[in-house]
């Protein structure tokens, strides 16, 4: 479906990877990426499904090989099911190589079963702690037992689990060893995050829970053998591989290892706005161009113009005991 030149940017990065928050709002309330009382979008704001899928379809035509539906928690937008199913479309011609989300498992005893069936392979799962009162307290709102049925719901429609995890100083790190063993008892991939300055936090919470991922490692390589491996799934993890129980965990250092040079996505927000890095302010306008005509020229020369200047990294820095690069945007806002 390529038929037009593909999405390169200016440091030669091909665009291939597209992440759509499609809301901004969340059954939870992490600490670490919401206030407690957010004031959400107003409907009229947010783009239709139908807009949706012209976007992801105008995407898709321009090289885009993977979409990773996000939010908020995408499963709370109504109707959000249509819009997986019509995207099945760009599997089936063989453009679209990847259809998956990031959730925060909340609805996946619904929704898991459906979302197979429009073509979802592997979901994100967000899950920082597998203690009950610790889960209340991280998610304010969420509960543990409903996303421990939303797994079991993936797993029963045969949906591959990858459970990411915040690594918090002082919150999770007397859990390393032990979610290790479950993910690996469940056959679950796991993938460790470090936390990014978003959102309004003051700069000593911020420096409180913040734990490296080097010290991370560090701390799993004192009970396992770690092997560095080379595999690659198009986005920013790195992994290692561990002896003693033959899984996969993957690392996401934005702060210890920026990787940056080999970026490969951009990210729409629920309300159309492109921006080229998670860390940086610049933004580009597409709900304008899809709501100015049904001809798609007009939205792709927007992406194109946008692209081209997509910028060469972020600045995120916890170094010398304060935080640079913060960003005053929340994560739901640009959906991680
Ligand atoms: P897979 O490799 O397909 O599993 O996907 P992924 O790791 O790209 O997706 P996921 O939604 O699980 O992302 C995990 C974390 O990586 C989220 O917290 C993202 O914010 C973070 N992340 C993804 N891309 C970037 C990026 O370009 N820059 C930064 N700083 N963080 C990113
Ligand atoms: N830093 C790192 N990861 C974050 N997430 C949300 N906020 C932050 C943050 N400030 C994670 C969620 C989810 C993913 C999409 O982003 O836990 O796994
Ligand atoms: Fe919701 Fe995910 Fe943000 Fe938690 S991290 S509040 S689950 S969007």
């Amino acid at each position: 479906m390529s038929t037009h030149a593909p999405l390169i940017d200016p440091f030669a990065r091909p665009i291939q990877y597209l992440r759509v928050s499609v809301t901004d709002r969340c059954d939870f309330r992490c600490t670490y990426c919401m206030a407690e009382h957010m004031t959400f979008l107003p409907k009229k704001d947010l783009l239709s499904l139908e807009e949706l899928d012209r976007l992801c379809t105008a995407f898709i035509g321009l090289g885009v090989e993977k979409l990773r539906i996000t939010g908020g928690e995408p499963l709370v937008r109504k109707g959000i099911l249509t819009f997986f199913q019509g995207m099945r479309r760009h599997l089936d011609s063989g453009a679209l190589k990847e259809l998956t989300l990031t959730t925060n498992g909340s609805q996946l005893a619904k929704f898991a079963a459906p979302l197979a069936e429009a073509g979802v392979r592997r979901v994100n799962i967000s899950l920082d702690t597998l203690d009950d009162a610790k889960f209340a307290t991280i998610t304010r709102w969420g509960r543990l037992p409903q996303v421990l049925a939303g797994i079991e719901a993936a797993r029963a429609a045969g949906l591959k689990i990858k459970i990411n995890v915040v690594a918090l100083k002082g919150f999770n790190e007397d859990e390393l060893i032990p979610i290790t063993e479950w993910c690996a008892r469940e056959g679950h991939d796991l993938t460790f995050i470090e936390v990014m300055p978003m959102g309004e936090m003051s700069e000593e919470a911020r420096l409180d829970q913040y734990w490296p991922l080097k010290d991370l490692r560090a701390r799993l390589a004192e009970v396992y053998t770690l092997t560095d491996l080379p595999d690659r799934t198009g986005g920013p993890a790195r992994y290692v591989r561990i002896a003693e129980t033959g899984q996969r965990i993957g690392f996401i250092t934005p702060l210890t290892h920026n990787f940056c040079e080999s970026c490969n996505r951009v990210r729409v927000t629920c309300t159309g706005e492109l921006f080229m890095c998670l860390g940086q302010e610049d933004m580009a306008d597409l709900r304008a161009p899809l709501r100015a005509s049904t001809d798609d020229a007009v939205l792709e020369q927007a992406i194109r113009a946008a692209i081209a200047r997509k910028p060469k990294g972020h600045d995120f820095d916890y170094s010398r005991q304060r935080v640079a690069g913060q960003m005053s945007r929340h994560m739901s806002h640009t959906g991680g």
